[in-house]
């Protein structure tokens, strides 16, 4: 009786094809605690892992998340090494269970960034979960929304193409097959896309949250779905 409100299960009415993520605000969560921000991107690495675990639950088919843009090689070189160690352990330990959990991952950026070893290492990640018929993950790395655009109008120049259609883009970018995404959440309290999915982005919905991506949890995501749900798409009728 005088206990705290019940609070209403979150309702999701309409679930989006393909959700992407900006998980911003890593950096705050540790500076805030006193501590370096690569702890903020190691909390938010294993938040990360919990996102893909609820997206599972949900039954999601595709589920995308910004992990490092092309700007982001300008960081401090302490940082930008951090964020590779971290992510280079979470992608390459991470595969067996992302095996079992029937994940494909397809990885979606520049790779002329990286040195051999490590491309080499994510194309095997992406290979030996090809199979999988489960929840698409795809992890934008040294990725760019306005390079992905030129690369593939430079690709269909190469192959001599006389006409280009929005189709023949759409084919050329690294996000070719999948759907576009219907939902893009961004944490941190920005409200900016900062060069992410530019192209496959011009139909979907935004939300933004001023949770910073560490504190960003499943209860949360699950919000942003049910909201997504009571928007009315007109894509532009
Ligand atoms: C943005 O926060 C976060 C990043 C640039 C790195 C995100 C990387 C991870 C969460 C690791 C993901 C791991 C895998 C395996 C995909 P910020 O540093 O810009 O935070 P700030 O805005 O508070 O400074």
């Amino acid at each position: 009786m005088f206990g705290r409100k019940k609070k209403q299960p979150i309702e999701i009415t309409v679930m989006p094809r393909h959700v992407a993520i900006i998980m911003d605000g890593n950096g705050r969560w540790a500076t805030r605690r006193g501590l370096p921000r690569t702890a903020g991107h190691k909390v938010g690495s294993e938040n990360f892992v919990k996102t893909v675990d609820a997206c599972i639950r949900l039954g999601l088919e595709c589920l995308t998340v910004y992990a490092f843009s092309t700007e982001n090689w300008q960081r401090s070189a302490d940082e930008v090494e951090g964020i590779m160690k971290i992510m280079h352990a979470y992608i390459i330990k991470y595969v067996p269970e992302l095996i079992k959990k029937n994940v494909r991952l397809r990885i979606l950026g520049d790779l002329s960034y990286f040195d051999e070893e490590s491309r080499r290492a994510l194309l095997e990640s992406e290979n030996k979960l090809e199979n999988n018929t489960g929840l698409t993950l795809c992890i934008a790395l040294s990725y760019g929304g306005r390079n992905e655009i030129r690369q593939a109008v430079e690709a269909l120049i190469k192959e001599g193409a006389t006409e280009i259609s929005e189709q023949s883009i759409s084919d050329k970018l690294y996000t070719a097959s999948l759907p576009d995404p219907d939902l893009v959440i961004r944490t941190g309290g920005e409200k900016r896309i900062s060069n992410f999915l530019l192209w496959q982005s011009a139909y979907a919905e935004y939300y933004f949250s001023d949770d910073l991506w560490p504190d960003f949890n499943e209860e949360k995501l699950k919000e942003a779905i049910a909201e997504f749900g009571k928007r009315k798409r007109r894509y532009g009728k």
